[in-house]
């Protein structure tokens, strides 16, 4: 709590409103934070804290101004498990965007396809998530302040943002999909056999992050809207190899649709 509130401090001392959305931006995603007027950019290396982004297609700051009329403040690259920080540490900049006052919060990655109805270059909107990273963000003592000790994930992606995004979407002519979101750690892309099993379970893409701060806005109240880019089919199902680079160039192929979309959703959202 402690290193919240001074990670918070830190940040308000640079700002003169109060952000109200809060957004993390994905591979190959953080261009939307480019659209933000008025910005103040704080690098992660300057905030009391937080660690810092090593991916490459990631920046590392937080954008805060306005977009489409709402305050909002933006994760430009966020903190993945995979290279090596704890799960209170990649989950740290949700709580401290809640300190600074977001009532809700957007997070979005590029993905791996795992049913087989999808296509690169796809949105998906999350309608629920398997953790399948065998750990979870909130195992330790809990601090009542900051959310109750066994929180309630049934609705934890808000059905009225996913309704809202589908209006949307159907608004602007872009078709989404939507599907239960798998996280895995990585940093191994998967094999064919579990993206099979993966399938087995009702899984419809797989990503490397998302399911810790999506699991931490839910126990500090936020309210979640979650969006997948489908960058690739997962493995096994298309006879090529992935890669980093083709997940960054199919993101950059859908930049404008995904840019179009989410400043929609973010105009358009009711407060
Ligand atoms: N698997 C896991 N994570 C991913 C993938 C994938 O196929 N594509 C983008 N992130």
């Amino acid at each position: 709590m402690k290193q919240i509130q001074e990670a918070c401090s830190s940040i308000k001392e640079k700002l003169t409103t109060t952000p109200s959305i809060g957004l993390i931006l994905g591979s190959g995603l953080g261009i939307l934070a480019d659209k933000i007027e008025n910005p103040v950019t704080i690098l992660y290396k300057d905030i009391p804290h937080f660690p810092e982004s090593t991916v490459s297609g990631h920046k590392g700051q937080l954008v805060i101004g306005t977009l489409e009329g709402k305050q909002v403040i933006a994760m430009q690259g966020r903190f993945h498990f995979y290279e090596g920080y704890s799960m209170k540490q990649v989950t740290f900049p949700v709580r401290v965007m809640k300190e600074l006052g977001i009532e809700s919060i957007i997070v979005t990655n590029a993905a791996g396809g795992i049913n087989k109805d999808f296509n690169p270059g796809d949105l998906m909107l999350i309608t629920d998530h398997i953790n399948n990273m065998g750990t979870n963000p909130l195992i330790g003592p809990n601090d009542e302040d900051l959310g109750v000790r066994f929180p309630d994930m049934s609705q934890v992606y808000d059905t009225s943002y996913i309704k809202h995004a589908e209006n949307c979407a159907h608004n602007l002519g872009i078709t989404v999909q939507k599907g239960v979101y798998v996280g895995n750690t990585g940093p191994t892309y998967e094999t064919p056999a579990e993206i099979r099993m993966l399938r087995t379970l009702g899984g419809d893409a797989v990503g490397m992050s998302t399911v810790p701060e999506v699991i931490v806005s839910g126990h500090a109240g936020l309210k979640v809207l979650g969006i997948s880019c489908i960058s690739n089919m997962a493995a096994g199902i298309l006879d090529q190899p992935l890669t980093h680079d083709e997940v960054i160039e199919t993101t950059e192929k859908v930049r404008e649709d995904f840019l179009r979309f989410v400043k929609e959703i973010i105009r358009t959202l009711p407060q």
